[in-house]
């Protein structure tokens, strides 16, 4: 039997690149420290961390472990080293959603705000939650994941920075609700750099 293991070695990155990875894998998704990877006939996916943040896959299982929910956040199946074996959440980001055109509700925004004051209520520190960090289901359902930097001491305020382009911007219903991708990218890039600001009290 392949295991989980025997995956992630038949995995090469060069940096953030995937180089080559096993038959079983389908890349669904990346971020800043790891490749997204469905298993073939599972429900599952493995998170693989690239070489330099290899260390984070225990802290992010410990974090998973303490949130113990399933209605939040996906299940977690499995960790090793440089690694997660995660519920495989069938659905797309809140980033596809803006680009692809499927409406933001308030509903949606209200869900992520639950799992964000569970994770509060078990002692955590909510952090990096943008985007690509929060997921619609098929179902209508609503997910958070990348729950890595929810242990850090640091406020992070990006959620909250969200919310009120959330309420100041895209509720406005003169506001189009489908952007286009590269429109998108620029405001997130202009964020990041502190050149474009969403939250009023700055
Ligand atoms: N459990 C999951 N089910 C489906 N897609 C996922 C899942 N976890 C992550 N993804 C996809 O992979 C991308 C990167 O995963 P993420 O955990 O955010 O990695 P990083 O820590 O590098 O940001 C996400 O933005 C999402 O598109
Ligand atoms: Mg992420």
């Amino acid at each position: 039997m392949i295991t989980a293991v025997d995956l992630v070695n038949d995995i090469r990155f060069e940096g953030e690149s995937i180089v080559t990875y096993p038959d079983e894998l389908h890349p669904i998704g990346k971020g800043r420290s790891a490749a997204v990877f469905k298993l073939s006939m599972e429900n599952k996916v493995l998170k693989v961390f690239y070489p330099e943040f290899h260390h984070l896959a225990e802290q992010e299982a410990a974090i998973y472990q303490e949130l113990d929910n399933d209605v939040y956040y996906p299940k977690l199946y499995e960790a090793g080293k440089g690694y997660l074996i995660l519920e495989y959440l069938d659905g797309v980001t809140f980033y596809d959603c803006l680009i692809e055109g499927i409406e933001i509700t308030k509903e949606m925004v209200q869900n992520v705000e639950d799992a964000l004051n569970y994770a509060k209520s078990k002692g955590l520190n909510p952090s990096d939650t943008h985007l690509q960090n929060v997921m619609l289901l098929k179902t209508g359902e609503v997910r958070v994941i990348d729950v890595v930097r929810f242990r850090q001491t640091k406020e992070c305020s990006h959620w909250e920075d969200l919310k009120t382009a959330y309420q100041t911007i895209y509720c406005n219903p003169y506001f189009p609700k489908k952007i286009p991708a590269w429109v998108v990218e620029t405001v997130i890039r202009l964020y990041r750099k502190g050149i474009i600001k969403f939250n009023k009290e700055k």
